[in-house]
């Protein structure tokens, strides 16, 4: 299904090991209809510590959409995210989608840019090309006491050279 939606679109679809990958799949009698994957690091923002997951490949198969399935995974990816301690969700998404998240629980970051790949190779969320949005929750107490310093920043994510936005 990721390889149907992204042909040729990354160099692989396999993660980096160093981000914890987790994949959710979404069963319907049997058979697999939606997936994702749950990448995870810690992150430094305005000087304070972070233990951050995002959804990476969210992906229905394609003669099954719009029938809620994705909706469902996105929302389950939420809560697990929660239910594990991390102390945020924060990944970015196409600007069209940004309903989509929002409808599964997750929450638009009006002007944050999340800063990928490394600090010598930084592959920021508003590129040339990209029109994206970054969304987000936050779980732990430290996090939503910080939640306002996330909103209209770049926050360095740099996940690495593989996962460069995850
Ligand atoms: C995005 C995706 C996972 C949604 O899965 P799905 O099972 O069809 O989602 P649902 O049926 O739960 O919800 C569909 C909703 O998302 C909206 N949506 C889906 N793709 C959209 C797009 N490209 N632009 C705008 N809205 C979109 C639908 O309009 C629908 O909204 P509605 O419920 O208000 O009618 C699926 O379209 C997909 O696999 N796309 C290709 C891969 C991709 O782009 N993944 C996202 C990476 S950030």
């Amino acid at each position: 299904m990721q390889a149907q939606a992204w042909p040729g679109g990354r160099d692989s679809l396999t993660h980096d090991p160093a981000l914890r990958p987790m994949s959710m799949l979404l069963v319907d009698t049997d058979v697999v209809v939606a997936a994702l994957d749950v990448l995870a690091k810690e992150i430094v923002h305005a000087g304070r510590a972070y233990s951050a997951a995002g959804l990476s490949t969210v992906v229905t198969r394609q003669d099954v959409r719009g029938r809620g399935y994705g909706r469902l995974l996105v929302a389950a990816g939420h809560d697990a995210i929660a239910e594990r301690g991390f102390d945020l969700g924060i990944f970015t998404c196409d600007r069209p989608l940004r309903d989509f998240y929002e409808s599964a629980g997750w929450r638009w970051l009006p002007g944050t840019v999340l800063v990928g790949g490394t600090p010598s190779s930084p592959f920021p969320s508003d590129q040339t090309g990209f029109d994206k949005v970054t969304m987000a929750d936050f779980f732990s107490e430290p996090a939503k006491r910080d939640r306002s310093a996330f909103l209209g920043t770049r926050v360095a994510l740099y996940p690495g050279e593989i996962d460069k936005l995850w």
